[in-house]
């Protein structure tokens, strides 16, 4: 059985549908109000359950109602929550902006999500560590991050991390990851990268940093992915766009999956591709993923 266990952040997500974006001082009318269960780490547990992988998440939310929303979609999902503690800060939150293009824009007030600390990693590291791969980002304190990433590694535990928000990380995290997970924008942030170089390049110097493997997520020009074995990219597939917001996340926890049942990267990305595609058409982040049937019935539509 291929086990992912997710270590991240939690959100409530409060989206309003609106024209475009409003200018400073400019109070603009949207659509009612939607609440979804987000953030990134739960997103990448929901993602990688629906995929099929036994999943655990470990994360921290409020004592309130948004801390339940978010437990309660994760156990939909088919999630081991029990790694879920409540402790004395709100629930993290995040306030989206979605456009009539599909685009986003997100303020996150990270709350609870602060409270995942490097003392209560190390004392549930029994827990998170009993996986295959272990997916990371850094919505959660770095520090902590940084420690589990080092710990996994020790005890063997393959670490996907995926570096967004993007944020440096040391060239010991470098070194763990496998793979490094970004989009463009997050490439070129951690490399101090002017936009110039092309995508291989970036994913060269990533691998020249020390990554075991990386995957650079490019939207609607598919996805490129490299090891020492080579760079190459799978395309993307063309849908019509409602709602990007956690498309990253689902791209991720699809490929912790695939990785987990030791599918070749290539594969995983391939795959991945597809369920992030698939979660674009609809509203929402989690609230958007498809269960694997769903994937694999997709595919086959499509030859
Ligand atoms: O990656 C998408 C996620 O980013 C949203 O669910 C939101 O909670 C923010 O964390
Ligand atoms: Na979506």
């Amino acid at each position: 059985m291929n086990r992912v266990a997710v270590l991240g952040s939690a959100n409530a997500d409060l989206v309003v549908e609106v024209p475009r974006r409003p200018a400073g001082g400019e109070t603009l009318l949207g659509s009612d109000l939607h609440v979804f269960a987000g953030g990134k780490g739960a997103n990448q547990a929901a993602a990688a359950a629906r995929s099929g992988a036994s999943t655990s998440f470990h994360a921290c939310v409020g004592r309130d109602e948004n801390g339940e929303v978010v437990r309660s979609r994760l156990v939909e999902a088919g999630v081991a929550v029990e790694g879920i503690v409540t402790v004395d800060r709100p629930t993290g939150t995040a306030l989206i902006l979605v456009t009539p293009d599909g685009e986003n824009s997100i303020v996150v007030s990270p709350g609870a999500n602060q409270a995942l600390d490097v003392g209560h990693a190390e004392a549930t590291a029994d827990q998170w560590s009993n996986a295959d791969v272990l997916v990371l980002n850094l919505e959660t304190p770095r520090e902590t991050v940084e420690r589990v990433a080092a710990m996994a590694a020790e005890r063997g535990v393959r670490v996907l991390l995926n570096a967004a928000p993007a944020e440096q990380v040391s060239s010991v995290t470098l070194a763990v990851c496998d793979p490094l997970v970004v989009n463009e924008h997050e490439a070129r942030a951690l490399l101090e990268d002017d936009g110039n170089s092309s995508f291989a390049r970036l994913a060269e110097r990533f691998l020249d940093l020390g990554v075991r493997s990386v995957v650079i997520t490019l939207g609607a020009a598919g996805a490129l992915y490299g090891d020492r074995n080579g760079i190459d990219t799978v395309p993307s597939f063309r849908v019509p766009v409602v709602d990007t917001t956690g498309a990253g996340d689902a791209f991720v926890g699809a490929t912790a999956c695939e990785l987990a049942a030791g599918t070749p990267l290539r594969d995983a990305v391939a795959f991945a591709s597809a369920v992030a595609a698939l979660s674009v058409q609809r509203m929402g982040a989690q609230s958007s993923y498809p269960d694997r049937r769903q994937v694999e019935a997709w595919l086959a539509e499509r030859g």
